[in-house]
């Protein structure tokens, strides 16, 4: 019998230059993510499955596909899958780390940079047609050099952000799960959580979304940061409590906010979307040409492996 793949969306590079021939490979062709009713139709008889961030991919779903062997995850975060129900069904889950470092922390950096000296309510003016020239006071922003940037998860995209601030001269202190503290690596200094969110000028987030991480920035922890901070947020929407940063912008105990990932996704909270003190991408972190290819090759390898009976290079953490 013919390995068949399924891919939950249309892949951005051709398929048949990286997989093995003789392996069926079927997409999901409409230009947005397909219902779970319309996932378990495509993939019927796959034996894997190559998934975006925006499956869910839990007990219910596997139990319609008895077939799958492999859940192939096109992204560094797997919270969208229940693994463990995978792993009941000795289903293999890989995602696709490295990738996407690159292009997740110039999005971080580029986010930083745009609240800081005001990009959107500049570009705003220019559109509208209501600039009036050149002001020595229009639209003062904020210099990064000599500031602190807070990161949180100091993981790859972390450190990949880390090097950036500290070519534009800022202070980096970084906190890790747990708060254990990491090698120094001349690039940023740990700081356990508290003193982070009390010194930093910016905070940007680079910690997985787990139950651990699960609003770990809530009204407590926004009131606790240095008073005009800006917040970035390229990790998961449900690391931050929607509701308590819009309460803290409000407040202006927040300075701005930057943010590309939310809790409901596609949906924003309503408070956002009028506040000129934001920047609100649509997860675009990984969207570059070179990062989608590399995810996508990344994925499809893997499957190939696991159709083979290979052991897989990217298999999720415990
Ligand atoms: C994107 O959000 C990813 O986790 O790769």
């Amino acid at each position: 019998m013919r390995a068949r793949l399924f891919a939950t969306r249309r892949l951005p590079i051709d398929h048949a230059e990286v997989v093995d021939t003789g392996v069926l490979v079927a997409s999901f062709e409409a230009d947005r993510a397909p219902t779970s009713e319309e996932l378990v139709d495509g993939a019927r008889g796959a034996h894997a499955i190559v998934t975006q961030v925006s499956d869910r991919i839990d007990g219910s779903v596997l139990d319609r596909l008895p077939g799958l062997r492999h859940v192939a995850q096109m992204a560094v975060g797997f919270d969208n899958i229940d693994v463990a129900a995978c792993r009941a069904r000795k289903v293999l889950v890989t995602h696709t780390p490295d990738a996407l470092t690159d292009s997740t922390a110039e999005l971080a950096f580029g986010l930083l940079v745009a609240v800081a000296r005001r990009f959107h309510e500049g570009q705003a003016l220019v559109r509208t047609g209501s600039w009036r020239g050149f002001s020595p006071t229009l639209l003062l922003g904020r210099e990064l050099v000599g500031s602190t940037l807070g990161i949180v998860g100091y993981g790859r995209i972390g450190r990949a952000l880390a090097v950036r601030a500290k070519a534009f001269g800022m202070r980096v202190i970084a906190s890790t799960r747990r708060d254990a503290p990491f090698a120094p690596d001349g690039v940023a200094s740990h700081a356990p959580f508290a003193r982070l969110l009390a010194e930093s000028d910016f905070v940007s987030l680079h910690c997985p979304a787990t139950p651990s991480t699960r609003h770990l920035l809530g009204d407590e922890e926004l009131a606790a940061m240095k008073p005009g901070a800006i917040l970035i947020n390229t990790a998961r929407g449900t690391v931050v409590d929607e509701a308590a940063l819009v309460r803290a912008l409000e407040r202006r105990q927040l300075g701005g906010a930057g943010l590309d990932v939310y809790e409901r996704e596609p949906v924003v909270h309503p408070g956002l979307l009028g506040r000129s003190d934001v920047v609100l991408l649509p997860h675009l972190g990984s969207a570059t040409q070179e990062a989608r290819a590399r995810m996508a090759v990344c994925a499809l390898e893997d499957a190939c492996r696991v159709l083979r009976g290979e052991a897989p290079l990217h298999p999720v953490p415990d």
